[in-house]
């Protein structure tokens, strides 16, 4: 999560959802932000402002009429702090209110004042938020660059079944951190495939590796935080889907490939993490073998190569990004398979480096260009690794335009 010393500034407004907010409050501030939080008055109905100065270790905001202190000084000076700007819950009559500039309070004063991006989570009754004066003003917002999180649907408080429910924590935090990330891969389709493939022997034995799926899940996670459409090919893992991405699960590498090779056409950047199965075992039994009918020699088939596919079928614009895992003469083994095929760019890492390979949350690469450069940054998270790498492709795109 990037919003460490970010500072948030965090209106919540007058719905059931309110107390939701402390969790988001919490949940800020432990990724490292600083969070000054704003209330209107009704809000103060249905949650204390101590439980949000308790959380955040500020004096938390109320109306224009606290007279104990200087107000019109710090509702400017909020505004000016803010890196992000949050409304949540917002209430229909805040979004009304910040449509047409009304500013009658201390958190649409600030909102009026504030330069920062702002982010909205509406959460009212369904009727509320269906009534197209709602979804008008909604309109008007995102017209005017403002970040709208829908809301989720489900049973209201008010009885209701249907969209409206404020979304969940993690749901809020991906798109305040959205808000503060420059959407730079917005109009591009990228696939990743990650984790491994698993090549059955019979119901219950597979052939595979220790691939975990973190590297190809945060490059993932990256790219749709950077406003890309992101499908996901994933082999089985336990990590969950990242926020804003379209999974699809696959066991084995010929599943990897008609799921890769038949969303490939549509692709502007491919990135192909994942560990593959180069052999599956020849025959798959259809019932446990008993340890008596075990072959020690164990017939392998050679399975379909992925990525030389997709270097063979490259379309003109597509970028095509390789890994490779190895033991030994890393680079030399890499380089060859860029070449061979038709990447832009290869991924190299060693399973001898330490903090690289598979199940670390940290990377040691060496990235390998088609142009016979390479560049080997410092030891990273893989989320950063993931940016370097879309750092890479977007300058390649930029020269290539
Ligand atoms: O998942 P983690 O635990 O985070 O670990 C990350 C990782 C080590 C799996 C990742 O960083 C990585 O290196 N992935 C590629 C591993 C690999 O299979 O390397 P390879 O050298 O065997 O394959 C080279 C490339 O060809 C890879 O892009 C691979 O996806 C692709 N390939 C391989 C075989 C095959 N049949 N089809 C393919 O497309």
């Amino acid at each position: 999560m990037h919003l460490a010393g970010k500072t948030v500034v965090l209106c919540v407004t007058g719905g059931i959802a309110a107390y939701k907010a402390a969790d988001l409050t919490s949940k800020l501030r432990q990724a490292g932000a600083t969070v000054r939080v704003l209330m209107t008055e009704s809000a103060t109905q249905f949650i204390s402002p101590i439980t949000f100065e308790t959380l955040s270790g500020y004096r938390t905001v109320v109306d224009t009429f606290d007279r104990n202190f200087a107000w019109e000084v710090e509702h400017i000076s909020l505004a000016k702090a803010a890196d992000v700007f949050v409304i949540a819950p917002a209430t229909a009559n805040i979004i009304a209110k910040a449509a047409h500039g009304i500013a009658d309070d201390m958190v649409s004063t600030t909102l009026l004042a504030t330069k920062a991006p702002v982010v909205i989570a509406p959460a009212m009754n369904t009727g509320m938020y269906d009534n197209p004066v709602t979804q008008q003003n909604l309109q008007t917002l995102r017209a005017r660059g403002f970040h709208i999180i829908d809301p989720a649907a489900g049973h209201l408080a008010c009885g209701d079944t249907g969209r409206g429910k404020l979304p969940d924590t993690p749901t809020l935090l991906h798109g305040i951190e959205q808000a503060l990330t420059p959407q730079d891969l917005k109009s591009l389709r990228v696939l990743v495939t990650a984790g491994p493939t698993q090549e059955a022997l019979d119901p219950v034995r597979f052939l595979s590796n220790h691939s975990s799926g973190k590297m190809g899940y945060a490059i993932a996670a990256r790219a749709a935080m950077r406003g890309a459409q992101v499908t996901l090919v994933s082999g089985p893992t336990a990590l969950a889907t990242p926020l804003g991405v379209e999974r699809v699960d696959i066991v084995s590498a010929r599943d990897m490939y008609d799921a890769v090779v038949s969303r490939a056409g549509a692709q502007d950047i491919i990135i192909k993490a994942a560990a593959v199965g180069d052999y599956r075992p020849a025959q798959t039994a259809d019932e446990k073998l008993k340890k008596s009918d075990l072959d020690l020699n164990i017939a392998l088939v050679r399975n379909p190569d992925i990525l030389a596919e997709l270097g063979r079928t490259k379309h003109p614009g597509q970028q095509l990004c390789g890994f490779a895992m190895e033991t030994q003469n890393l680079l030399e083994n890499a380089s060859d398979k860029l070449r061979r095929k038709n990447c832009d760019m290869l991924v190299a890492n060693s399973l001898r480096d330490k903090g690289a390979g598979f199940g670390t949350d940290t990377n040691a690469v060496t990235l390998l260009f088609a142009d016979g450069t390479r560049e080997t940054p410092p030891l990273m998270s893989k989320e950063d690794v993931a940016d370097v790498i879309f750092d890479r492709l977007l300058a390649m795109r930029e020269s290539a335009t």
